[in-house]
């Protein structure tokens, strides 16, 4: 069996304190919101790997059907003896990537669930003889401190998961991985793409309930974390789609008139009826769109592939060469 280490990158109290600030800085602006990294305890990561499997959720195959076809092309022109993956979760579609990559050393996953990261990293290192697995427990958005592996590194975020980013957090998030590159690294993104908007919603409003079992989940994690007393009956689980910023809004709309406290912060929130709360964004992206936000971070986008139906994209992208000198 390979080894297979977990690193925090976190300090437990940082996230607790990152967690405070989340809370307070969210519930007490206007619109309310809530970043969606706090949905990932245990249960969130299970709901979400849920969501993979409905018959609404299109993103998870189409990005399959990708990887499926195209992961011969992206280990050859990566030809990465690591791969680093942000935002990893289950690491389910990565396996594409770990067969394909046949000089790969080491998978270092990147995640804030730490239940996902043992379950994926403890699998992968028993599957891989060889493979050196080192997960660590981070969040991606802050400065990427990454273990001192083999290069080339292939640095994948897959997921759609920079949808979730704001424009401002995107152009931040980007510079920082581009600034973790060194010539001869790639990077391997993966973008939903806008597309007919009941289709759009449907994806985040299932006829089960999981997205909204999920959506409610941030909720209880406020409730254990921080001793709140929401009643997630009392909300009820929305998704928008904001034509003029091509983003899909999760939100959570409070059914009456209600006051919410949170005891760890020592604060009330009165909900009005039918007031929300946004908890993610999940942006969707023109291939235009996607090249310059990448241009802009100092990154060449050098392969642009879709699924079949187009309904997802995977790019490859390199360093930008730097200005010459004159
Ligand atoms: C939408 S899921 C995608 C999971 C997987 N990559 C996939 O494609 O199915 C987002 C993942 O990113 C993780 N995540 C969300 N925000 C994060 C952050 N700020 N830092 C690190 N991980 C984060 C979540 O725990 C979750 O595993």
């Amino acid at each position: 069996m390979s080894p297979f280490r977990i690193t925090r990158i976190l300090p437990e109290d940082a996230t607790d304190a990152a967690l405070r600030a989340d809370v307070r800085a969210g519930l007490t602006g206007s619109p309310r919101t809530l970043p969606p990294k706090w949905f990932y305890d245990a249960r969130g990561s299970e709901l979400f790997d849920q969501i993979t499997e409905l018959p609404e959720y299109y993103p998870t195959r189409a990005e399959r059907e990708i990887l499926a076809a195209r992961a011969g092309a992206i280990a050859a022109a990566s030809g990465a003896a690591t791969l680093v993956e942000l935002g990893s979760g289950s690491s389910e579609k990565t396996r594409y990537l770990l067969d394909a990559l046949t000089g790969l050393r080491a998978y270092v996953p990147v995640d804030v669930s730490e239940s996902a990261l043992v379950g994926a990293g403890r699998a992968i290192a028993a599957e891989r003889p060889g493979l050196d697995v080192h997960a660590l427990i981070a969040d991606f958005t802050g400065a990427l401190e990454l273990p001192d592996t083999p290069g080339p590194r292939l640095l994948a975020f897959l997921g759609g998961t920079i949808g979730n980013l704001l424009p401002a957090e995107r152009a931040a998030f980007l510079a920082s991985v581009r600034s973790a590159l060194a010539p001869g690294d790639t990077l391997l993104l993966g973008t939903d793409l806008v597309k007919d908007e009941a289709e759009l919603v449907r994806a985040y409003d299932d006829a089960a309930g999981v997205t909204a079992a999920f959506d409610k989940n941030v909720l209880s994690v406020v409730n254990r974390e921080l001793g709140a007393d929401f009643d997630l009956a009392a909300f009820e689980h929305v998704a928008v789609w904001d034509a003029e910023r091509e983003w899909i809004e999760m939100r959570l709309r409070a059914r009456t008139a209600q006051t919410v406290k949170i005891k760890e912060l020592d604060l009330a929130v009165d909900f009005a009826a039918g007031e929300e709360l946004r908890t993610e964004v999940s942006a969707k992206f023109r291939e235009e769109g996607v090249r310059a936000e990448l241009a802009a971070a100092g990154l060449t986008a050098v392969h642009w592939w879709t699924d079949p139906a187009g309904r997802f994209a995977l790019s490859l992208s390199t360093p930008a060469r730097p200005a010459q000198d004159a």
